[in-house]
């Protein structure tokens, strides 16, 4: 597995819906970060899915390092 594409140094924050599902992108090419828009086709990756607990803001990964995908860490503090 190659190394995925870093999309920015920083997480995304997103204002998630109780109930609703979201797609990660895991890949990193996805012009609609940081969710999947099929960029990942051809490719070792797929997108990560999450599915929101409550309504809250989410910071999701956006350097596609983390290690609890597909939420922040901090890993990309160190890259
Ligand atoms: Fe990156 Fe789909 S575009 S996982
Ligand atoms: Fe990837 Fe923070 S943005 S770990």
């Amino acid at each position: 597995m190659t190394d995925p594409t870093i999309a920015q140094k920083a997480p995304y924050p997103v204002e998630v819906e109780a109930g609703k599902t979201y797609f990660w992108c895991a890949c990193g090419r996805s012009q609609k970060q940081p969710f999947c828009d099929g960029s990942h086709a051809g490719t070792d990756f797929a997108p990560v899915k999450y599915t929101a607990e409550a309504d809250r803001k989410v910071f999701f990964c956006g350097c596609k390092m983390s290690g609890k995908t597909p939420v922040c860490d901090g890993t990309h503090s160190k890259l």
